[in-house]
């Protein structure tokens, strides 16, 4: 199965997260060639969004526009646009350089509406210094959990992603004793050990394996801090949104009312779901599935 080979790969040290909208009306034959163009080499991950998807008069099972999960006080905000990009690498340099490329290629009728940098702290932390993604699954159940892997082909090793930037409220955080701080995650700071946890607490929202079905998610989300604030950019993969869908339905309480200790500190300023394309036996971008023809 030919997959993007980022979803599958650790978190790298440095990630540039930008977003395109294509001018309208879309001209399907130059961004299917834009498209095309893309070296999918170097670390490059993409993503594309409904909208685009429509506008290219294209469909791929399970794709939809981030819907709205606000409930009660807790505000999701959906931010949807046409094309995200991800590009992973060793250092900020190599990144700008590639996203410049990455944005000539797709030429001027790409618009560049979102950008950020992430990065990795120290051995994978959130900046609140809890460890992010010791529950995700590896090997095959992550191959399993990501990938599609019995749709045919143009469709076999595809993903499907939900990127949701979040931004922290540090004063608050700063503020909670402790104990606080660890009830909202329900995992210890220092040792990472789960312990009996209130069941509002991040962790008991989100159990993977309290869901029926299970809800388990590829998760490769990084921190980002600049002058407009510092949060986490959470990268879910699956192999459709039902796994995100059931765990953000719960985080805000839809399901039995109580709201996930996140939100105390933390909310979400974006929201997209992109279908992430197989790469063919060349190891380009496969978009076979968009040329029904
Ligand atoms: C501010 C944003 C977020 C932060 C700081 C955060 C942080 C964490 C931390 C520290 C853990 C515990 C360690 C681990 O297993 O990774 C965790 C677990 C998890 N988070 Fe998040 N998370 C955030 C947003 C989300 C969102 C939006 C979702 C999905 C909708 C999500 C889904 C999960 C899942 C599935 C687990 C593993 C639960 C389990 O099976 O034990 N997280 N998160």
């Amino acid at each position: 199965m030919n997959f993007q080979p980022g979803i599958l790969a650790a978190v790298p040290d440095h990630a540039r997260y930008l977003e395109f909208d294509f001018a309208r009306p879309v001209n399907r034959s130059s961004v299917l060639e834009k498209l095309n163009g893309l070296d999918a080499g170097g670390n490059l991950m993409i993503g594309l969004g409904q909208c685009l998807l429509e506008q290219l008069e294209s469909a791929v099972p399970h794709l939809r526009s981030f819907p709205n999960f606000d409930h009660g006080g807790c505000l999701v905000p959906a931010t949807q646009s046409d094309l995200w990009v991800c590009i992973r690498g060793d250092g900020i340099g190599g990144n700008v350089h590639r996203a410049m490329e990455v944005a000539w290629g797709l030429g001027k009728e790409a618009r560049l509406i979102r950008q950020l940098d992430g990065f990795k702290y120290d051995i994978g932390r959130d900046l609140t210094g809890y460890e992010d993604g010791t529950e995700n699954p590896v090997g095959r159940e992550a191959m399993e959990t990501a990938f599609v892997g019995d749709a045919g082909p143009g469709l076999d090793g595809s993903s499907y992603v939900a990127v949701q930037q979040w931004v922290h409220d540090f004063d608050v955080f700063r503020s909670m004793t402790r104990e606080e701080q660890d009830h909202a995650i329900g995992r210890d700071r220092e040792t990472n050990e789960e312990f009996d946890a209130p069941d509002f607490a991040h962790v008991k929202r989100t159990a993977q394996e309290s869901f029926d079905p299970e809800a388990f998610l590829l998760r490769r989300s990084l921190p980002w801090s600049n002058a407009s604030g510092s949060g986490l950019m959470f990268v879910g993969f699956g192999r459709n949104f039902d796994a995100f869908e059931a765990q953000m339905n719960r985080m805000t309480g839809r399901d039995d009312g109580i709201v996930d200790g996140l939100f105390r500190f933390s909310r979400p300023v974006t929201g997209g779901y992109y279908w992430c394309p197989p790469l063919n036996r060349a190891g380009r971008f496969d978009f076979s599935r968009l040329h029904p023809d």
